[in-house]
């Protein structure tokens, strides 16, 4: 459960969610976007709520949507420290809509290991093994209870790999998690990345590899996943970030329906982007160009690191300051509201093969916030999807408890839940405010010594994902609780016996 409110960040709790939330010009875009013939029912900001049956989950913002790029030209050493950030949260006019759970209908495929089709994160099927596992299960209730009212979270760069290359802790512990424990169980867990660019089964198909383990899209979020939510607001989107045309793939998937991609406004336009070097014979085969002067393009979502700031920031700009998001138009009041822009995530640095850490998406946020204030003279006012934004971690919630149904036919969510991440300023603050224990992996991001000062961990700091997973687990099944399956666990012809285990 959410371990913080409205009164946590300074603001008083409003006893409708309408009456303490000022009417930021994202906010009336987005109610007149959907009040304006877009497929969604929604007219009004609203919190989560169980009433409705289908469509999307508004949650409101817990980091102001407005950028504060003053602060940050005289200082870009870094985040604001999560006690500074509670203190500077002063805007909650927007809503970030997630989707409610069972998306997968529309995102799953189940991952293949060896080529071969396997239950979703389950292991290879044995029948033999699966008796003889729920046997266990059915004489050990109380650990088998605790092992499923228990859940991870995990970060996947700096935790489980570094880009392509593994984490060789980071295999051992999903072969434990997948059932290689005394139970035979499988430990229920999700994976919370702030990762993008490609489609989920496209990269849960890579993590798989890499893992040796099948990771199933249903229990897969990467920062972009729950802003397939957008897709009942947005008719007319303008896609940015990613390698090649994966990303206009991934909005494809997610429902959008009319989505647009630099190269397609570069190729229409040659002159818009003059710092722009190359623009190849494939790249222009392989976009889509119109007369952009006769497209209203209603919402900017940057999914994925750029790969070509000086163009994707010259397109962006442009459609910020025009009228409407009609290319080529200037709007007549530079103070008046301009089109919505979403980031997909926030993260300044992130763990690559590279021994530092590289830019990543925050960067190029930050920059776009400094051209926007030196050139129009105000704040840009955006949402930033991703850890450690509340509207994930609900997401997270609601993947959580439908994988439970998958894996136990359980339908529920686990008590204990411990994100372990290597990015104090995403994935710690992000879960020390949903109230979940947090571990603080060194194999990221975080190469500090003792706990993170500004954002400790309330679950520790670890020298590696397998130190932390073995110490949550022996906290909720018990100190003596085996990190490995033998199939002496026979309850009928095997040596251990049973009664040993409970
Ligand atoms: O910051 C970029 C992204 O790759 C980080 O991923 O898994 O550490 O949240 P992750
Ligand atoms: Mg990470």
């Amino acid at each position: 459960m959410p371990a913080f409110d409205d009164s946590d960040f300074g603001v008083e709790t409003p006893k409708s969610p309408m009456l303490a939330r000022p009417h930021t010009p994202m906010l009336e875009h987005l109610q007149k976007i959907t009040s304006n013939g877009s497929p969604s029912k929604h007219h009004n900001l609203v919190v989560p709520t169980m009433e409705k049956d289908t469509g999307a989950i508004e949650v409101p913002a817990s980091r102001s949507s407005v950028a504060e790029a003053e602060h940050l030209m005289h200082s870009l050493s870094g985040s604001p420290s999560q006690v500074q950030r509670r203190s500077s949260r002063n805007s909650f006019g927007v809503s970030l809509p997630i989707p409610r759970s069972k998306r997968q209908s529309r995102l799953s495929s189940v991952a293949k290991h060896d080529g071969l089709p396997t239950r979703p994160g389950m292991p290879p099927i044995q029948p033999t093994r699966d008796l003889l596992s729920s046997q266990v299960q059915d004489m050990s209730t109380v650990k088998t209870a605790a092992a499923k009212d228990m859940a991870f979270a995990f970060d996947i760069d700096g935790v489980l790999v570094h880009g392509d290359r593994l984490i060789p802790e980071g295999k051992r512990v999903l072969e434990i998690l997948n059932g290689d424990n005394e139970l035979g169980i499988k430990i229920p867990h999700i994976f919370l990345t702030n990762g993008s660019g490609k489609p989920e089964a496209a990269r849960c198909a890579q993590l798989s590899k890499i893992l040796n383990s099948p990771i199933s899209t249903e229990q897969f979020i990467q920062s972009h996943t729950p802003m397939s939510a957008l897709a009942e607001y947005y008719e007319t989107v303008l896609v940015v970030g990613g390698e090649n045309y994966q990303c206009r793939e991934v909005a494809k998937q997610y429902g959008f329906k009319d989505i647009i991609v630099p190269n397609d406004i570069v190729a229409a336009q040659s002159t818009l982007s003059p710092l722009k070097e190359f623009f190849t014979a494939e790249q222009r085969a392989t976009s889509n160009p119109r007369d952009f002067s006769k497209v209203k393009i209603n919402a900017i979502l940057v999914f994925s690191d750029s790969r070509d700031y000086a163009t994707d920031l010259q397109i962006i700009m442009d459609l910020l300051q025009s009228e409407d998001g009609v290319l080529g138009t200037r709007a007549k009041d530079p103070t008046s509201q301009h089109i919505p822009i979403y980031f997909s995530q926030g993260d300044l640095l992130c763990p690559t093969e590279h021994p530092q850490p590289r830019m990543s998406q925050g960067t190029f946020r930050i920059a776009l916030e400094a051209i926007f204030k030196a050139i129009t003279g105000n704040e840009l006012e955006r949402v930033v999807y991703g850890k450690p934004e509340l509207a994930t971690y609900k997401y997270a919630d609601e993947v959580m408890t439908s994988w439970m149904e998958t894996i136990h036919n359980e339908e529920r969510l686990p008590k204990n839940v411990y994100m372990i991440g290597d990015n104090p300023q995403s994935d710690i603050v992000g879960g020390n405010m949903y109230g979940w224990n947090t571990c603080l992996v060194r194999t990221g991001v975080y190469q500090g010594e003792g706990n993170d000062k500004e954002n400790p961990a309330s679950f520790g700091v670890f020298k590696n994902v397998l130190e932390a997973v073995q110490t949550a687990l022996k906290k909720e099944l018990g100190e003596d609780f085996q990190l490995n399956w033998s199939d002496s666990m026979n309850p009928v012809t095997g040596s251990a016996s049973v009664s040993a285990i409970e």
